[in-house]
């Protein structure tokens, strides 16, 4: 079964595909390595073949195609699905920082819409049934319930979480459209995964998250100030309402977000009409879509990552408490039950672990 992963060499991306190649998928890959590089590739073939030597080939699938294009290329894109059948498609190329897309909004709405829209037309025309999307925890906005539940209001506060926003409304749209004819039994079905926030790197270390210039978030910012790249953290606010007055976020291990996308994959592949719409009657406001939250259900404020950073890896992480950011608010985690009854997945990998493997991916150098 041949799954196309759009960008496939980013960090999520890039996780992702070594959980799919170890269930045995076969991968298509496609990316304008704008965020990554070609070398990324190369360290997932390299992980593999450690596996191999370790625990025997199994299952393993492979990666039968890598495609460097631009999704918004509808030309390129309908080349990749014509020249590759594709069972399904799993969309993570896209741009992600909210900071950067409120100073150029049209550059997100252009590049985030543009490629899932493509990704739809050729799903269409081809014949692909499943997508797998790329959501965000940003949905719920400036929600002050926890747990965040798939159920509830959605909104957002910067153009990056509305192209989030209308990419689900946009899928959720066609899923729900009229039937096709001429294909009287094509089913569009979309599975729309809300991340909470994804740290860490793979256990290897060979693959992690290497963002440009100044990290806007929290983990690889304490990963350069541990290696000495930057003086000190920064910690935005510590008079919120939570117990130790910084901000508190869901921080899930990377690892445990790849699984998340095997799981849902192998059970959209899986389920039949009855169990799909019953996944997405569960989320009331999800349409013809199944929503998942994909987080661990804990949260952990700003200085107890600090803490759990220095003492497991025997690091100092030197701090100061500044202002607040605009746009932060106090509490965000996931409420994971859903994920867990439907997918039969949840997080295994904690706090330590995250510390753990980011530092190891940021220690390495190749
Ligand atoms: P990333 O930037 O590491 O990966 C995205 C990949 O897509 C990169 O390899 C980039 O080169 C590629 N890409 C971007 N636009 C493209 C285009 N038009 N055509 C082809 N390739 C393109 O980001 P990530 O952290 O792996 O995030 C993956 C997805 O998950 C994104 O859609 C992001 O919005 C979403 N997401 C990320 C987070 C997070 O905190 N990392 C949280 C919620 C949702
Ligand atoms: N923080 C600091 N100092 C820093 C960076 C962050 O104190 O230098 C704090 C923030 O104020 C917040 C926490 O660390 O309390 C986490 O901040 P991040 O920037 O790492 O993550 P956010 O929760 O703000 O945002 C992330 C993704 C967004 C996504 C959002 C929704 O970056 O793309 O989660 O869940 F939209």
């Amino acid at each position: 079964m041949n799954i196309l992963v759009t960008g496939g060499a980013g960090y999520i991306g890039s996780h992702t595909i070594v959980e799919l190649l170890g269930a045995g998928y076969d991968i298509v890959v496609m990316d304008n390595y704008s965020n990554s590089a070609p070398s990324v590739i190369d360290r997932i073939r390299r992980i593999m073949e450690e596996e191999k030597q370790t625990a025997g080939a199994g299952n393993q699938g492979r990666i039968i195609d890598v495609v460097e294009g631009d999704v918004c290329d509808k030309a390129a894109l309908r080349r990749v699905f014509e020249n590759n059948s594709i069972s399904a498609v799993i969309h993570f190329a896209g741009y992600k920082a909210v900071g950067e897309s409120v100073e150029k909004p049209l550059m997100y709405y252009r590049n985030n819409l543009e490629s899932t829209m493509n990704v739809a037309e050729c799903m269409k025309e081809f014949g692909t049934e499943y997508i797998i999307f790329s959501s965000s925890a940003t949905v719920y906005g400036m929600n002050n319930r926890v747990p965040f539940v798939e159920t509830m209001p959605v909104s957002c506060t910067n153009p990056y979480g509305w192209t989030k926003l209308m990419s689900e409304q946009i899928l959720r749209d066609m899923a729900a459209g009229a039937p096709d004819k001429e294909r009287p039994d094509y089913r569009f079905r979309p599975v729309l995964l809300r991340y909470f926030n994804p740290v860490g790197a793979h256990r290897s270390g060979m693959i992690g998250e290497n963002p440009k210039g100044i990290p806007n978030n929290l983990m690889p910012y304490i990963q350069q100030v541990a290696a000495g790249i930057r003086e000190k953290l920064t910690v935005f606010g510590d008079d919120y309402d939570t117990p130790d007055g910084t901000g508190v976020r869901d921080y899930i291990h990377v690892t445990d977000l790849a699984k998340g996308h095997v799981k849902a994959l192998t059970w959209a592949l899986s389920a039949d009409d009855s169990q799909w719409e019953a996944a997405c009657e569960a989320a009331s406001s999800s349409g013809g879509a199944a929503v998942f939250n994909l987080g661990t259900g804990r949260g952990t404020s700003v200085l107890e990552l600090v803490t759990a950073f220095a003492d497991v890896n025997s690091v100092p992480v030197p701090y100061v408490i500044g202002p607040r950011r605009a746009g932060d608010i106090a509490t965000c985690y996931a409420d994971a039950s859903r994920a867990k009854e439907i997918l039969g997945w949840e997080a295994e990998l904690g706090i330590e672990d995250m510390c753990r493997d980011s530092w190891r991916w940021q220690r390495l150098d190749f």
